[in-house]
């Protein structure tokens, strides 16, 4: 089985932060989205992977690289304008033969659990084989409709009254026979070649498409708050490691991570939280569920459930948290009498309760 990873796309819901950076690369616990995505496809056996990259390719090939650190071999493939899920297998066919696949949306964070998922597919050797998933708010996602055998009716994407209340979770598992279909179907209202029409195709020529219901954490990490629940979630799984300094004034409590050279001094941390590798923290209260990059600055700082990107600064200021900060970024307090507090750039949000 090979793995096709879709990296293009636009990611205007996840602006700013798709602004400066692709949104697949946002770092959740220290790590982009991108390098647990691989993780997974790794733990299934699949080490040929086509990652699809769009006009951000440079920084995804920055962090990827071949591959080698992940223990797979990756392939790039440029997809020239975000034309839709189907459209990059139209692109990948070189890549994939006839070979079986695993089609994996490169913003979506799994915890593990597919592994049985990929076992059943092998298995059965259907046409496809969907992971799916019970959801509170069906009108966001792919929905399907299944029989009591695990067999798919029908596919709606985003549907206004929807049929089931069974989101297809971003992970497809393929064989060749989606080729005919994305070669077939056409253009969606919004333009994009769907793959919920490709996969409907199949089922509408009598095709063999099943779906197995996934029990794991799963986020689409299109929002801001689905990027503090996959820290969250990653962050529960920490395992504990002090590589840093941390000053006999300062308290551990709970798994914590302090990376390499950073510098922890009269702090109090409650895990879990990561301190990314060169960071210092002086004076202030970190945690939990809190991910601070590298080389960022903690001083006078109180940080819980948040994410402080890498060179980033907060002096000053407690009471942070459910926040993502930017990177290189700046939180400060504000001096003397003067009431301009903020600096708001270009396409931010700020939401505040005051
Ligand atoms: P989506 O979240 O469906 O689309 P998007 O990235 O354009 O995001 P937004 O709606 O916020 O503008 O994409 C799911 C994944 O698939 C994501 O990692 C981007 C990738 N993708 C491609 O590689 N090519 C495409 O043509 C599309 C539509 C998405």
């Amino acid at each position: 089985m090979k793995a096709l990873v879709l990296s293009g796309g636009s990611g205007t819901r996840l602006r700013p932060f798709s602004h400066s950076m692709p949104k697949q690369l946002v770092p959740v616990a220290n790590r982009p989205i991108l390098g647990h995505v691989i993780d997974s496809i790794r733990e299934l056996g699949v080490t040929s992977v086509a990652v699809v990259v769009g006009d951000r390719s440079e920084e995804i090939r920055a962090a990827l690289g071949d591959g080698s650190s992940h223990g797979v071999d990756i392939t790039y493939i440029r997809q020239e304008a975000p034309l839709g899920l189907a459209h990059c297998v139209r692109i990948a066919r070189r890549f994939l033969g006839d070979d079986d696949f695993v089609m994996y949306l490169g913003d979506n964070l799994l915890s593990g659990g597919l592994t049985e998922i990929a076992d059943r597919f092998r298995a059965d050797r259907g046409d496809a084989h969907l992971a799916v998933r019970k959801v509170d708010d069906p009108h966001r996602f792919g929905v399907a409709e299944v029989d009591s055998e695990g067999r798919v009716l029908r596919l709606v994407e985003k549907p206004e009254h929807p049929v089931s209340d069974l989101a297809v979770v971003g992970v497809y598992f393929l064989t060749a026979a989606v080729h005919e279909a994305v070669d077939a179907i056409t253009p969606s209202g919004r333009g994009e070649l769907e793959i919920t029409d490709a996969i409907q195709w199949l089922v509408d020529r009598g095709g063999d498409v099943r779906a197995s219901v996934y029990q794991g954490f799963w986020r689409d990490t299109g929002q801001v708050s689905d990027v503090l629940d996959c820290n969250r979630e990653l962050l529960a799984g920490l395992t504990p490691r002090i590589l840093g300094a941390v000053d006999p004034d300062s308290r551990i409590t709970g798994p914590v991570v302090v990376g390499e050279s950073a510098r922890v001094t009269r702090s109090r941390l409650s895990g879990p939280v990561v301190i990314g590798a060169g960071a210092t923290v002086s004076d202030s209260v970190v945690g939990p569920y809190t991910s601070v990059g590298d080389g960022c600055v903690l001083d006078r700082a109180g940080v819980e459930d948040s994410i402080v990107l890498e060179g980033s600064a907060v002096r000053g200021v407690r009471g942070v948290h459910g926040s993502v900060i930017g990177r290189r970024a700046s939180v400060t307090e504000a001096s003397g009498t003067d009431r301009r507090i903020l600096f708001i750039g270009d396409d931010s949000k700020v939401e505040i309760h005051g």
